[in-house]
């Protein structure tokens, strides 16, 4: 079936935009649905050829949220849907992950005609503590710890490619960067584009809950701690092959998208 307009939930967060921006440059028109249109979400769905699911950031019940929307795509006739999930979604020590885990088995046995992304940490998260003059790296978890860090906007490209042909259907897609790389590499990377070092410190996750993450609600704190817990031990290590073959070439290297989010704004 050809894909003319796609519904975006989450279309205003930092991946719905690319993911809409993605889609805008092969002419596919967009139904953006952020937090408000969710109240009205059957007529908000009316016309879209293809649903793109993309849960709120650490959302307390992602399973929950999945369902609630797939129930009303079916009602809705939205056959087709893709789900924005996460690299190794299966990881008990972080339970927004296995929400993750969770929201994919609704997927599976929710809708009909389904693909499912697993992209890994994107090389844009870095790009906030980056942008200052003496801007320097500080995480709460190993410096030396291997991640498969993904260009948002290779991302936002694979996820057109999927909703816009059917070989995709029933697919589970892991999506990872071109190398293997960790918090250094990062910073070697942006030093290379600012044209001088980009100091990395590690702090304790304790140090990280009492300054960082202070204001953030405490399941979030708890959450987030979780995760650093887990990238100190494990990082995240996702593989590029996938990404590759749904491109058509290789993933852009961290070195070109740091030079690209980083360019001056004109
Ligand atoms: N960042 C990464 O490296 C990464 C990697 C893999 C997967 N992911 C996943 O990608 C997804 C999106 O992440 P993101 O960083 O792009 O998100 P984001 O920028 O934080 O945006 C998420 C959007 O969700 C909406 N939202 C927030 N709280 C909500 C609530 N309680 N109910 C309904 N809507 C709510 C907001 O929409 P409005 O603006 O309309 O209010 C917001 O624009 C997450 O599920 C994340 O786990 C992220």
């Amino acid at each position: 079936m050809a894909v003319r307009r796609v519904a975006v939930v989450g279309a205003n967060g930092k991946t719905g935009r690319a993911v809409t921006s993605a889609l805008h440059a092969r002419e596919v028109a967009v139904t953006a649905i952020g937090r408000a249109e969710l109240a009205s979400l059957p007529s908000a769905l009316e016309g879209a050829d293809a649903l793109y699911l993309i849960a709120p950031n650490m959302h307390e019940d992602e399973p929950a949220f999945v369902r609630r929307i797939l129930a009303v795509a079916r009602t809705e006739g939205v056959r087709r849907v893709a789900y924005h999930s996460v690299a190794a979604p299966y990881a008990p020590a972080m339970p927004h992950h296995v929400g993750k885990a969770e929201a994919e088995n609704a997927v599976r046995t929710g809708s009909s005609d389904w693909t499912i992304l697993q992209p890994c940490a994107y090389v844009q998260n870095f790009v906030p503590a980056l942008r200052p003059d003496d801007s320097a790296l500080r995480v709460a978890y190993s410096p030396r710890k291997p991640f498969g860090l993904v260009d948002l906007a290779d991302v936002a490209e694979a996820a057109a490619t999927v909703l816009l042909s059917d070989t995709h259907i029933g697919a589970t897609y892991e999506l990872g960067g071109p190398d293997l790389v960790d918090v250094h590499d990062v910073a070697r990377a942006a030093g290379q584009v600012l044209g001088r070092e980009v100091p990395v410190s590690r702090i304790s996750v304790e140090a990280w809950r009492e300054n960082d993450g202070s204001n953030l609600d405490s399941r979030v704190r708890d959450w987030l701690a979780a995760m650093f817990d887990y990238y100190d031990e494990h990082g995240l290590p996702v593989g590029s092959l996938p990404l590759t073959v749904l491109l058509g070439r290789e993933p852009t290297p961290l070195e070109a998208t740091l030079r690209r989010e980083l360019r001056p704004a004109r």
